[in-house]
């Protein structure tokens, strides 16, 4: 190898890479386009992590000509498979060394973290650090989720006579507790809760209309828009005075919301009464609270709700954004039901998986953008595809979700379970998209990465 050829493959690093990666599929045996194409991203972000800025147009061409020098380019497929390796393999390890360091050190300030961490013995499998992980950090205390189950109902129940009492005439259904808290979903500490605000819509003046059929052409975003107007003119429905160009307006509902429940109510009148802290967090698109004593904290969101014609529709703000008049619609009954029901038949470990799973993105900076939502339709399709979830296969299921998964984000798309045109991913930028799939794909040589506390 010539120096002058040498220094110029240094340069050129990310093209070398890139040139590999491209020619991979044709040459490689290794399973999966999908996995091969995240490894493009992987490698990318790997030099640009370590600051070295991916080469222009200009350098790729000196690149190739010194690649052709070096006749490289005829290698023989596994020269070309072990050169991938190497370069892949060593960027890996590298990286995920440097993100164990900085894992390893919050662990040293928690002395009892440390002990669980020397317990272990060294040569453990994938089944038992999933079992160990899933124990000591997915699982919650029975003690902490009823203190919160307990403290989001005290207060639930003040909200709902507060709102009786200011709007006696409003058509509300009984408030309750719903969500992760309530059906055992959430991991790592019981640290919020939601309480939801059924709003009693007469199905005879309001017609759900499907979002494929708004302007906006988001099939989750949907619209509820007022009818029978001349027979029933405007008025006779007490939701008429939230409606904006014809259409029930989620943000107005929330506005008033905010300012009766969130401004009005005397909290610290309530802090003293449940002897805790109890104050609406400002400057959220989210209705919601903080409740804080000395032992915990507990965030709670306020979620105004309705159910036309067996659509069950909320007010998120935070996911429709700036459109008045979208309601979100959600699947989250449906899709926690199908789970429970489909681990009930054969007593399996569905349920382990996605909070197993939930865990890690919550633990994992670069994963927190996906959710319990995207992680149960990830576990209910997988379970279209496998049919073993007993206990010992749970380290396999694991494996075969993190491929799935990175195969949905090199697509840019993982179809909801109960809705075959909503796209679970169309939210994500193409970074995040990167980020994840980098992380991931790490993860598929070396799991434990993820499973860091
Ligand atoms: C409620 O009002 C407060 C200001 O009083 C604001 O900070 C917060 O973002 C509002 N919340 C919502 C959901 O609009
Ligand atoms: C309710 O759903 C049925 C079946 O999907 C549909 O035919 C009907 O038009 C819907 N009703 C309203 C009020 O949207």
């Amino acid at each position: 190898m010539s120096h002058q050829g040498k220094r110029r493959g240094e340069d050129g690093l990310g093209a070398v890479i890139d040139f590999l990666l491209a020619n991979a599929r044709l040459v490689l045996g290794v399973g999966g386009a999908a996995v091969l194409g995240i490894a493009t991203l992987a490698v990318k972000r790997l030099i640009e992590r370590a600051g070295k800025p991916l080469d222009g147009e200009k350098s790729d061409q000196k690149l190739m000509d010194g690649w052709e020098e070096l006749s490289l380019v005829s290698a023989s497929p596994k020269m070309l498979k072990k050169g991938i390796e190497g370069v892949v393999m060593k960027q890996i390890a590298a990286a995920t060394k440097a993100h164990k360091a900085e894992l390893n050190k919050p662990l040293e300030v928690a002395e009892k973290s440390v002990s669980e961490v020397k317990r272990q013995p060294l040569c453990v499998t994938l089944q038992e650090r999933l079992q160990h992980y899933y124990q000591s950090q997915a699982v919650l205390s029975v003690a902490d989720v009823n203190r919160a189950k307990q403290q989001a109902l005290d207060i639930c129940t003040e909200i709902q006579g507060f709102l009786h009492m200011k709007y006696p005439d409003m058509p509300l259904g009984e408030m309750h507790l719903g969500g992760s808290l309530l059906d055992d979903f959430q991991v790592v500490a019981a640290d919020h809760a939601c309480l939801l605000v059924p709003l009693h819509i007469e199905d005879t003046l309001w017609r759900p209309i499907p979002g494929e059929e708004t302007i906006l052409g988001n099939p989750q975003f949907w619209m509820v828009r007022r009818v029978n107007l001349e027979y029933f003119p405007r008025g006779r429905s007490f939701w008429d005075k939230f409606s904006l160009g014809g259409y029930l307006s989620s943000k107005m509902i929330v506005e008033v919301l905010n300012k009766t429940v969130m401004e009005t109510m005397n909290w610290p009148s309530l802090s003293s009464t449940l002897d805790c802290v109890v104050r609406p967090v400002l400057g959220s698109q989210e209705l919601k609270l903080e409740v804080v004593n000395e032992q915990s904290q507990l965030f709670i969101s306020i979620l105004p709700t309705l159910q036309l014609n067996d659509t069950i529709l909320t007010a998120q703000l935070e996911v429709t954004g700036n459109f008045d008049n979208l309601w979100f619609q959600s699947f989250y009954t449906e899709e926690t039901f199908k789970l429970a029901e489909l681990d009930g038949g054969d007593n399996g470990i569905r349920k382990k998986c996605v909070k197993i799973l939930k865990t890690i993105c919550r633990n994992n900076p670069s994963l927190s953008r996906l959710s319990g939502q995207h992680l149960a339709n990830v576990i209910l399709h997988l379970s279209d595809k496998s049919p073993d979830w007993t206990e010992a296969a749970l380290a396999d299921r694991f494996q075969q979700a993190i491929t799935e998964i990175i195969g949905y984000l090199e697509v840019g798309c993982l179809t909801s379970y109960f809705k075959q045109t909503v796209n679970l991913l169309s939210e994500f930028s193409e970074e995040e998209i990167d980020e994840m799939g980098f992380m991931l794909y790490c993860a598929v040589s070396g799991p434990e990465i993820l499973l860091q506390a």
